[in-house]
This record gives structure tokens, sequence and C-alpha cells, in this order.
């Protein structure tokens, strides 16, 4: 498919102190985007500047929500040669995305070359230090101006690139985290295992009380028997207990989370114990109250790695490692990042360069 490019003639500065990027607030020049319609399939590739959008107000995803995305980097190295981490694995996951919520299959090579073009083109908006990135955010919507229940016959496909800081404001510091009784996230059957805004929108009312609460995100108990762990608001959740690393097992409500996968890896490669099964909140604190919790740790792109200090589960606040980063944390978000942003060899290929 051939892509048209159309530049900017009015291009915005781009932003100087990384350190002022926060999160998903600012947008560069360009984006991608391309059309779907049944019958003619994906069509009209094209990289526009950055622009609203016109949309019928009966457009479907404005109504009941077919709507799937991904979210991954793009890190500037030393050499000031800009690198993507498992792109692949975004466009596979996507696809899985796509499958449950009846979307059309997304071309996987097609859109990762249109990735790589844009991102050039906008190399200048790849922010320069350390911990800041150029996040990237691939989304898939129904726009068929008709509002029965049916899945949609033409969608958009979008990419746009926002420079940003650390997720949380705090950095690599630990962050407090609630433990969710009310309100669940995701159920076994439903969408859990997938990206798609239906299950952010499920996340807002158990996030805001969090946030009452002081608390930066929510962790998510199974919906059935509101037990077992699942994961946090924007990241799957790891525990080291007795030298093990335990993270929940994926058995369809949690995201199979791309930075869990290369944790896993990384722990496995360095002769670590890593188990992915089952694990409740009762374990966890008894854990605690026997002293054999070492460490709690978020997982996420674009969280990289969080350290949990705080976790709150009803009238308990367990304090882990002190609320100090662990010392696996640590390894864990040197290592990662030091393969994102090059400074280290990349033994498992994980780094795509652009040009
Ligand atoms: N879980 C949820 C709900 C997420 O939104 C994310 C972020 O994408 C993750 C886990 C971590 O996934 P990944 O490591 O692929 O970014
Ligand atoms: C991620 O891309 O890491 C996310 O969690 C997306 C998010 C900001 C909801």
């Amino acid at each position: 498919m051939n892509i048209t490019i159309h530049k900017t003639t009015m291009p915005k500065p781009v932003p100087q102190d990384d350190s002022k990027l926060g999160f998903g607030q600012i947008f560069s020049d360009h984006m991608f985007i391309m059309n779907y319609k049944t019958g003619s399939g994906w069509h009209d590739a094209r990289i526009v500047p950055f622009e609203n959008l016109s949309l019928s107000p009966a457009a479907m995803v404005l109504h009941y929500g077919q709507e799937i995305f991904e979210g991954l980097k793009a890190y500037r190295d030393s050499n000031n040669k800009i690198r993507l981490f498992r792109p692949q694995e975004n466009f596979k996951r996507m696809n899985v995305s796509a499958k449950r919520l009846v979307i059309p299959e997304i071309p996987e090579d097609i859109v990762l070359d249109a990735l790589k073009q844009l991102i050039n083109l906008d190399k200048n908006w790849v922010p320069h230090s350390d911990g800041a990135s150029l996040y990237i955010r691939p989304f898939v919507f129904a726009t068929d101006p008709f509002v029965g229940v049916r899945p949609g016959d033409e969608y958009l496909f979008i990419i746009i690139t926002s420079p940003s800081g650390p997720y949380y404001a705090t950095g690599l510091n630990p962050v407090g985290i609630y433990v969710e009784e009310n309100y669940v996230r995701a159920v076994k059957g439903g969408m859990g295992y997938t990206k798609t805004g239906g299950n952010y929108a499920a996340s807002l009312a158990g996030q805001a009380e969090a946030k009452k609460q002081n608390f930066a995100q929510v962790l998510w108990l199974d919906g059935i028997e509101r037990k077992y762990i699942e994961e946090v608001g924007a990241m799957n959740i790891f525990f080291v207990m007795n030298d093990e690393v335990i993270t929940p097992e994926l058995q369809g409500s949690v995201l199979e989370g791309i930075t869990r996968q290369s944790a896993i890896e990384l722990c496995r490669k360095w002769g670590m114990k890593v188990t992915e099964r089952r694990i409740s909140i009762q374990e966890v604190a008894d854990a605690y109250k026997a002293g054999t919790l070492q460490e709690c740790f978020g997982t996420g792109t674009a969280a990289v790695i969080s350290p949990v200090g705080l976790l709150k589960w009803g009238n308990m606040i367990m304090e882990i490692n002190n609320n100090k980063i662990g010392e696996l944390s640590a390894k864990l978000y040197d290592t990662l990042t030091g393969i994102q942003y090059g400074r280290l060899p990349d033994e498992f290929n994980w780094s795509m360069m652009i040009d």
C-alpha cells in the first residue's frame, strides 16, 4: 500500500524542556491515518498534519465504544538514532484486540512501515533526555453513522505521537496502590485481555476513589471471587516473595503486557525463579505479615517499572520494602531502559531502529 505524505506548512515549536513534558499532553506535527470500508478493505494510507477529525455525531464508536488502541514508545539513543521497543508485539496484540471487538484485521507490516515513516518525519519530536520518549498511540474505531448495535463497516486507523516524560509524576519513586473491592475491571469472557477504551472507562470510578484516598492507581481483583490479583490500571503487577518472582497468570481478564513478558524473560535469564499463577490478596497480606514479601512492582510501557511502596487493602496498609525502590525493581528498570535507550547490548533483539 502506498503511503502519501502531506507535510504541515505550519510546524509547531518542539518543546525544549523535557522536564515539563508531562504525559500525553503535547502532540507532534503529523499523524498517520487510513480508512477501512467493507468491500474495499484498508485504503487511503496517508501521513497528514495533526488535526481535528470530522465525524458524524452518529459515528458508532461514540455510542457503543467499538474501539481499540495500543501504546508504545520511540527512544533517542546516544548516537542520536531513534529506536522502537518490540513494536511487532504491539501490532500483534492490536489484532488480538481487533478480533474480540469484531474490528477488521490490521495489516501489521503496513502499519509498522507507516509508523517508521511517521517517526522519521517527526524525528525532532523525540525527546533528548533520559526517561523522556515519544509516546506512540495507534488506535482504531468505527465511524459508520448509525445508532443501531452491530459491528461497523467503516473504520479509521490513526497513529498520533506525543513527547512525554514519566507516566507517574513520582518517576521511579515508589507509588501507592489501592486494592479495589467494590468495582471490577473485567471478567473472564469479557474484554480484559484487550486494549479497548471500555476497559479504561470501567476503571474510572475505582481510580477516582483511589485518588480521593491519595493513591496513584487501583489494584484490580478478579471479578468473580474478588480474591485473586489481576493487574493495576495501566500496569501488570509482580511480587517478590522468598526470592520467587510471582505475577498473575493470564486467563483472559488481564492484559498481556509486553513489559511484563520482557521482565519475565530478563528475570529468567538472570536465573531467578519466575512463576505465573493465581495469587490472592490474602496471600500477599500473609507474606507481608510474615516478613517474606520483599518487593512489589508494576510493569508497563508508560510506567516502565514502577515500584509499589504502599499497598492499601481495606484497613491494612502494607509498606513494602520500607517504601523504597527494591533491588529487582531497580535492576529491571536499569536493564529495560538500558536496552530501550541503546546503552546496553540488546541480547534479545528487542530494539528496532527507525532508520
Ligand atoms: N495493563 C494495562 C491495563 C495497561 O493499560 C498496560 C499498558 O499498556 C499494561 C498492563 C502494560 O502493558 P505493556 O507492558 O504492553 O505496556
Ligand atoms: C501504556 O501504554 O503503558 C498504557 O498503560 C496506556 C495508558 C496510558 C492507559
